[in-house]
């Protein structure tokens, strides 16, 4: 459950906003009742705010709190053997879902949902304030509304932003094709009562075809579900021109896309979801975020935490390898990774340090964004805040 307080920032030595250009410090970052009150210089602050506890950034740079838009953090279970066949070569083809989807069939509720907490309070400590939680282990309807109940019962165990999200994985083993999409379809009014607000569809090879995506994608709109997909991440298959087709919030991975479909979702709003953590496991090209930058679609980061491609609670990491590997500037990767998070989430309340906007920040263990980017695989933050109440690292206040 996201926390809400009163805080009071002093000495940043950098504020990155999101709304104009970075201050420079000593710079001051208040929240009142969970919201951004004021940003400015040190010397300037309201004493009308200074009543609230206060941090001491002692001089690092402050940067909006990371929106990861992607992952699938309930599972239970081991991938490793499947990890050390890979690094002998043999190739990812999404068949090692299976044996998560057993892993976690056998997991009580209450296994499932404190590994899941571990790894939320893990991305909090990495300065995520905002996560995308996809269900998608469980596979037949019932098994997928049972995991949505278990994100929610997650939701409220920690204090990050959850945005719940109904996976449609992969169709199970021996069930019939169409059945199974129509039993899904049926389900969805009940994944919405339950607090899902997205429904994500894994198109592509050996997943979902376009087709069953977009009968699923449809249900999921007459239910209330905004739409997001997995899309052109093992092959080309027409899926990000779906997304768009569909009016998708996001189109996640797209290591296959092409310009036409990019275009298609720089028109419809689609925002374009880099999860290089997968990309570097599973082998993919890296000129991807080129193709959908070139043609204007909003960028987001994410890790897609998972068992088998990524198994990553970290958004510097992500960060680390976006930049150099994707092309990205430091700018438009910390962008992704914050504003880019929120406009895949449609959260216009997140990502930016601009008054009433949610006070979720983090106090980075740098004094400039760049050497987040820069300082590989260093401890990258020193206060994880959320609503103006500090969830991790040092939470020393007076
Ligand atoms: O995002 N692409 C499909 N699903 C996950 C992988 C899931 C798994 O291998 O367990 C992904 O990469
Ligand atoms: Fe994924």
């Amino acid at each position: 459950m996201p926390p809400s307080g009163d805080l009071l920032i002093r000495r940043a030595g950098r504020v990155v906003t999101n709304a104009g250009e970075p201050l420079d410090g000593p710079a001051a970052v208040s929240v009142r009742n969970g919201v951004i009150a004021w940003v400015g210089p040190d010397a300037r602050v309201p004493w009308t705010i200074t009543d609230a506890p206060e941090l001491d950034a002692g001089g690092a740079c402050v940067v909006p709190g990371f929106v990861d838009p992607h992952t699938h953090a309930l599972w239970a279970g081991s991938r490793r053997a499947e990890y050390v066949a890979r690094r002998q070569g043999e190739r990812y083809d999404g068949g090692g879902i299976a044996s998560t989807v057993a892993a976690t069939t056998a997991a009580t509720d209450e296994e499932l949902v404190a590994a899941a907490a571990d790894r939320l309070t893990a991305m909090a400590a990495n300065g995520t304030t905002t996560v995308e939680v996809k269900t998608g282990y469980g596979l037949a309807p019932e098994a997928e509304l049972r995991l949505l109940r278990l994100v929610g019962v997650l939701a409220d165990r920690v204090p990050l932003r959850v945005e719940p999200t109904l996976l449609a994985h992969v169709v199970p083993a021996g069930a019939d094709r169409a059945a199974h999409v129509a039993a899904l379809a049926a389900v969805l009014p009940e994944a919405k009562a339950l607090g899902a607000r997205w429904l994500d569809v894994f198109c592509d090879r050996g997943a979902y075809t376009v087709a069953e995506a977009r009968t699923l994608l449809g249900a999921g709109r007459a239910a209330g579900l905004g739409g997001r997909l997995h899309a052109e991440q093992l092959s080309r298959t027409g899926a990000a021109a779906l997304a768009a087709e569909c009016g998708c919030a996001s189109a996640d991975h797209l290591e296959h896309v092409d310009p036409a479909a990019a275009a298609a979702m720089a028109a419809a709003g689609t925002v374009g979801v880099l999860l290089p953590t997968a990309t570097l496991t599973t082998g993919g090209g890296w000129d991807y975020a080129r193709v959908l930058r070139d043609a204007g679609v909003t960028l987001a980061l994410g890790t897609d935490c998972n068992p088998g491609t990524s198994w990553c609670e970290s958004m510097p990491y992500a960060l680390q390898l976006a930049a150099p590997l994707l092309g990205l500037t430091v700018a438009e990767a910390l962008a992704a990774a914050t504003a880019g998070g929120a406009a895949a989430l449609r959260r216009p309340d997140l990502g930016v340090l601009r008054l009433n906007r949610a006070g979720d920040l983090v106090v980075l263990a740098a004094d400039h964004e760049a050497d987040l980017l820069a300082h590989l695989g260093a401890p990258a933050v020193r206060t994880t805040v959320v609503g103006g109440v500090p969830v991790a690292g040092q939470r020393h206040i007076h």
